[in-house]
């Protein structure tokens, strides 16, 4: 049924949805990288990085995770999954920010400034991470619950809600740029 498959998807998804969202409000202070440059000229990642928007970020999407666990018990008939593992909790959540700083990585290097748009990359890189880290840590709750057809609509959902989410963001002033 295809809108058990999308429930799925984005309940399973949510606390790698969260993570970006909270590094945004909570972001500030010292940048992952030191400040520090590569042999390119420009930053490692740039102070869009940070350590308190990272661990904020992270620590929002595993409680987000463990919320839902206890929501599950009520909504188990609409929602056709397993509770998440902690191993899964953290490993969406984490690899979330894991796939931004990636994607900031790639960005520097190919010369575009902090904060410049890279279409397809930004929509996609936390959900590409997140996915491998938790299908490595928590494989058999990723096999039971990413079936093929909740992979399409996860890969179809999240841009659509990623530049929803980001145009909300920058008409309500929280974001810089609406991507
Ligand atoms: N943020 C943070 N730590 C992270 C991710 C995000 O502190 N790990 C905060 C920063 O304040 C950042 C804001 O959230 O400016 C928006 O995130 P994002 O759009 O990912 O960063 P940009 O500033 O656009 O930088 P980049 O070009 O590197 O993506
Ligand atoms: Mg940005």
């Amino acid at each position: 049924m295809i809108l058990e498959t999308i429930v799925v998807a984005i309940w399973a998804m949510l606390p790698a949805y969260i993570p970006n969202n909270v590094a945004v409000l909570a972001g500030g202070g010292r940048p992952i990288d030191g400040g520090r440059t590569l042999g390119d000229g420009r930053r490692i990642l740039g102070d869009g990085k940070t350590w308190r928007g990272t661990a904020f970020g992270t620590a929002a999407g595993v409680v987000v995770a463990l919320v839902l666990n206890r929501l599950h018990p009520f909504v188990s008939d609409v929602v056709v999954a397993d509770p998440f593992p902690i191993a899964a909790a953290v490993s969406l959540a984490f690899g979330a920010m894991l796939g931004d700083i990636l994607a900031s990585f790639l960005k520097r290097r190919t010369g575009r400034e902090r904060g410049a748009a890279f279409p397809g990359v930004d929509q996609l890189d936390f959900v590409i991470v997140s996915l491998a880290l938790t299908a490595l840590v928590a494989t058999d709750w990723f096999l039971a619950t990413f079936s093929l057809p909740v992979i399409v609509a996860v890969f179809v959902l999240t841009p659509l809600l990623h530049v929803s989410t980001n145009v909300l963001a920058y008409a309500l002033g929280l974001k810089d740029e609406p991507w």
